[in-house]
């Protein structure tokens, strides 16, 4: 991590540098972003947009707390803020960002058209360009068919019959926390601790990778897991050794009779004193297009074998056989930022794993 970061604040230096003051009236500029995501800088869906635009994307990536500290510093200088968009990977990092008036609310209808009611924020501050759903693998060898049908909740991995045969990503990580929120949300506090006991006292092994989860449940050295779906699109689509684990574990949606399957979304927000609103908001209208949310690998979500957020687009083929589900649109994602430090602080009172064992 330390070097990403390092890099990050090399980056961040060039980058303030190399800014021009005025610009040619026929340059059509840059748009900054600071982004969370961590499947390269360059992404293909962003130079699609610089092909189509001839607006150049800088980049500049880390963990979304670094990226955040930053953004708090730029915006204290009180002079113009070097990144234009903030790219998170989580609802709650977005909503925190726009709750500390670190984002704009931009009043967009071609935005508030592309992208789904439930997958955005209410009053504008940021919009998801791409879903990730986090479900339930399994050794299809070692779990029976009526074990798996015992599974349909994430409550349900509490149960003792799981005892030594459960991997999870430490609660030190995001999707670990915006998961069990959801829980709380949920059940409530009472119940909600009491599940997260029930999970942590199964002996979990803690394995801060989703891919070596899923590995790890090839493998047979834990049974079951959660996981995000498109950490499973990738297996299905990469090397030979790679679809051997695919073709070694199953999926299955959680939560199919009560509110639906626990997602978060990729978001992009406009920063508060954006030196290039036009550009950023023309960067966020482009990647939430319905031609830019294809399944296909130079669209955001099927770069990464997300779900788009636009209902007019079709999702990439791999995951759309991972067959029909319902999202839980109970819990909103604006609310995630307000349940993260009482989520951290339930795990961390049952004696789940904050590090990997
Ligand atoms: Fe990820």
């Amino acid at each position: 991590m330390k070097h990403v970061f390092v890099l990050s604040i090399l980056v961040a230096m060039v980058m303030s540098i190399a800014m021009v003051p005025a610009m040619a009236q026929d340059d059509p500029g840059v748009v900054n972003v600071y982004s969370s995501r961590h499947y390269g800088d360059l992404e293909a869906p962003f130079i699609a947009f610089t092909e189509a635009t001839g607006i150049e994307v800088r980049v500049s990536a880390g963990s979304p707390r670094d990226l955040l500290s930053r953004l708090r510093a730029d915006i204290d200088r009180g002079d113009r803020s070097v990144a234009d968009v903030f790219l998170a990977i989580d609802a709650g990092v977005l909503s925190l960002a726009a709750s500390e008036g670190l984002l704009q609310a931009i009043d967009s209808d071609a935005l508030n058209e592309s992208v789904a009611e439930g997958f955005r924020d209410p009053d504008g501050y940021w919009y998801g360009l791409s879903i990730r759903t986090r479900t339930l693998v399994y050794n299809l060898e070692n779990v029976t068919e009526e074990e798996l049908a015992a599974v349909n909740t994430y409550a349900d991995l509490a149960d003792p019959m799981w005892e030594g045969r459960v991997c999870m990503r430490p609660a030190s990580h995001i999707y670990t926390v915006s998961l069990f929120s959801s829980i709380l949300q949920d059940l409530g506090e009472e119940d909600a601790t009491a599940v997260a006991e029930g999970i942590s006292n199964n002996t979990v092994r803690y394995i801060n990778s989703d891919t070596s989860q899923i590995r790890a449940v090839a493998a047979g050295e834990c049974d079951v897991t959660f996981v995000n779906h498109y950490y499973m699109g990738r297996l299905a689509n990469g090397s030979e050794e790679d679809v051997a684990v695919f073709d070694s574990v199953g999926i299955k949606w959680m939560n199919q009779e009560e509110n639906g399957v626990f997602f978060n979304v990729n978001g992009a927000g406009v920063v508060k004193n954006s030196a290039n609103l036009d550009n950023a908001i023309a960067f966020i209208e482009y990647l939430a297009a319905t031609e830019n949310q294809c399944g296909e690998l130079e669209c955001f979500p099927g770069s990464n074998y997300e779900f788009p957020t636009n209902p007019a687009a079709e999702a990439n083929e791999t995951i759309a056989d991972f067959g029909e589900f319902e999202y839980d649109l109970a819990y909103g994602l604006s609310q995630y930022g307000e349940f993260q430090e009482a989520t951290v602080e339930m795990l961390e009172s049952v004696g789940f794993g904050f590090a990997e064992n």
